[in-house]
C-alpha cells in the first residue's frame, strides 16, 4: 500500500543555501557585450550631438537595443539561478509520486538542486548526488559547497555526494526508484556521449522506477533514446528495450532560453 505523500521537511536552518549560477561565463559574456552597446550607443549620442559625426544619431537606438536586450538576458539568466529554478524544481519534484522511502539519484546535481529538493520529500531511503563538480557550467561548483547547502538544508542525514561521469555511472544495475538530473546532460558535447549518459540511467533505474530529467537542449533525442531499443542497459536489465510513459514538457523560460522536462518509467 502506498503511504500518504509525505510533506517537504521544513528548513533547519535561517542561513540560505546557494544553488549556484549556471553558465557563468555565459552570463558575463552577455553583460559585457551589453555594456559594450551602452557605451558605443552613448558616444554615439555625444559624436551626433557636438557634429563630429552627425550620421552618428542613426546608430544611437541599434546600439542601445543590443545592449539592453544583452544585460536584460543576464539579470533574467541570474533570477533563474537563484529564483526561477527554486521555483520550476518544487513543481516537478510535486508533481512526483513519492512514498518517502526511495532511493534517489541526481546526475549532474551541482549545488543540490534537486536532490535536496528530493532528500527534503523523504523519511527514509537515500538521495545520492553524482557530479563531476565543472565550474564552468555553475560557478563554485565543488563536493564541498553541495554539502555545505544539504546541512544548511537539514537533511545531511539522507544525502551522499559522490564523484562520477554519468556516462560511466559507479552504480549497478537497478538500484534506484526514482533518478532525476536538472540541466546537465547537456554539457556533454558529444551525441553519443549523451546517448551512453541516458543508457546508463535507464540501466541503474529499478523496473517500476521514475526519471525525471529537464535541460535546455537535446531533450528529443534523450526522449528517443528512451522510447528506442536501448541495448546498452536492456543487455544487463533482462531484456526491456524501452521506457513507459515518455512524456516531454515544457517550454519553461527560467534561463530564456526554453527548457523541456521529460518523465518516464522503466518498466516493471
Ligand atoms: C548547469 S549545472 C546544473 C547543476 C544542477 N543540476 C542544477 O540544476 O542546479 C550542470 C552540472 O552538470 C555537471 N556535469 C556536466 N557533465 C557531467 C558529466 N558528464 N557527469 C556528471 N556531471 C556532469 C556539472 O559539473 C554541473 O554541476
Amino acid at each position: 500500500m502506498t503511504s500518504p505523500k509525505p510533506a517537504a521537511r521544513p528548513l533547519a536552518s535561517c542561513k540560505r543555501a546557494n544553488y549556484g549560477i549556471d553558465a557563468p561565463d555565459v552570463v558575463l559574456r552577455f553583460f559585457l557585450i551589453g555594456l559594450a552597446g551602452f557605451a558605443v550607443g552613448l558616444a554615439c549620442i555625444l559624436a551626433s550631438r557636438n557634429g563630429l559625426l552627425p550620421w552618428a544619431r542613426f546608430l544611437i537606438a541599434p546600439f542601445l537595443n543590443v545592449g539592453f536586450c544583452f544585460v536584460l538576458t543576464a539579470l533574467v539568466m541570474i533570477w533563474g539561478s537563484k529564483i526561477g529554478k527554486l521555483r520550476l524544481r518544487d513543481r516537478v519534484l510535486d508533481a512526483l509520486p513519492w512514498r518517502g522511502d526511495e532511493f534517489v539519484l541526481d546526475v549532474g546535481c551541482g549545488h543540490g538542486l534537486l536532490l535536496i529538493g528530493a532528500a527534503r520529500r523523504l523519511r527514509g531511503g537515500k538521495a545520492i548526488g553524482l557530479d563531476l563538480w565543472q565550474k564552468q557550467d555553475q560557478a563554485g561548483n565543488s563536493r564541498e559547497a553541495t554539502w555545505q547547502n544539504v546541512e544548511i538544508e537539514g537533511v545531511a542525514d539522507r544525502v551522499e555526494l559522490k564523484d562520477g561521469d554519468a556516462r560511466a555511472l559507479p552504480f549497478p544495475d537497478n538500484a534506484f526508484d526514482v533518478i532525476l538530473s536538472s540541466w546537465a546532460l547537456h554539457n556533454i558535447y558529444d551525441q553519443a556521449g549523451r546517448e551512453t549518459a541516458v543508457q546508463e540511467i535507464v540501466r541503474v533505474l529499478k523496473p517500476g522506477g521514475r526519471l525525471l530529467l529537464m535541460d535546455i537542449r537535446h531533450t528529443k533525442e534523450y526522449a528517443r533514446v528512451l522510447q528506442l531499443a536501448a541495448p546498452k542497459w536492456s543487455d544487463h536489465a533482462g531484456g526491456a528495450a524501452q521506457m513507459r510513459d515518455v512524456k516531454r514538457a515544457g517550454p519553461n523560460f527560467t534561463f530564456v532560453i526554453p527548457s523541456f522536462t521529460l518523465t518516464a518509467t522503466k518498466p516493471g
